[in-house]
């Protein structure tokens, strides 16, 4: 496929990564991971000492620092983060940075910049949205909360259901919740709940959506 746009959002361990990952190397196309830009954003107001729920102060860390991604890593000022923002204290307060307008608008240019030239599969919450409107496919990945909280726990190694469960409906509620570009299914997206498919069944969805409809 050519320059095409596919927008994969989704709520907090729905396999999005995994899915995004492969469905862009059976297309030929560059993988987006938005979520790895807000961690990143998070982990330099955690360093900074920066109060997550302010969002004046977050908006200045942000502004202050340089976030890339290369090669599927995800670099902090030139620093590769990309193990330390998958940690707990990041994934803990991500919900509360990413909810501020001004972190958003700030990163929004960059999200949009990587598929300007050769489009991609993108990950996120807002991509359908938001970020990019008019995607060629439009894909909201989603399971149950049990079975997200499964995966989840094989992912980590925990055998922690119950708190991963409380975990992911917490940041569920939080990023549906919020007043700015709130997780959400966008009008003319096509949900596909993975609840009861592996891995290999969801990619072989979306790919066929995707040559079908481009
Ligand atoms: O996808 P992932 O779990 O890595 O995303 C981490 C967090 O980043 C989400 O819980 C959400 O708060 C934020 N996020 C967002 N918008 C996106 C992608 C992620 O607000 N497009």
């Amino acid at each position: 496929v050519g320059a095409v746009v596919v927008a994969i959002d989704g709520p907090a361990g729905s396999g999005k990564s995994s899915v995004a990952r492969r469905v862009a190397e059976r297309l030929g196309l560059p993988h987006v991971d938005t979520g790895a830009l807000y961690r990143a954003a998070t982990l330099a107001v955690l360093r900074a000492g920066a109060d997550p729920t302010d969002e004046a102060d977050c908006a200045a860390v942000v502004a202050d620092t340089v976030l890339e991604r290369h090669a599927g890593r995800t670099l902090l000022d030139g620093e590769d983060v990309e193990d330390e923002i998958r940690g707990p204290d990041v994934t803990a307060s991500v919900s509360a940075v990413s909810a501020h307008a001004a972190v958003r608008d700030a990163l929004l240019a960059a999200q949009r910049g990587a598929v300007a030239e050769e489009g991609g599969v993108v990950e996120g919450r807002d991509i359908g949205s938001v970020v990019l409107p008019d995607a060629d496919v439009k894909v909201f990945l989603t399971a149950s909360v049990r079975e997200r909280a499964r995966r989840r726990a094989a992912q980590l190694g925990r055998d922690d259901l119950e708190d991963l469960e409380r975990e992911i409906v917490a940041r569920d509620t939080a990023d549906g919740g919020r007043e700015v570009a709130p997780m959400q299914v966008a009008e003319d997206a096509w949900v596909l709940d993975s609840s009861e498919l592996d891995l290999d069944a969801v990619v072989a969805s979306v790919v066929e959506r995707v040559v079908e409809q481009v």
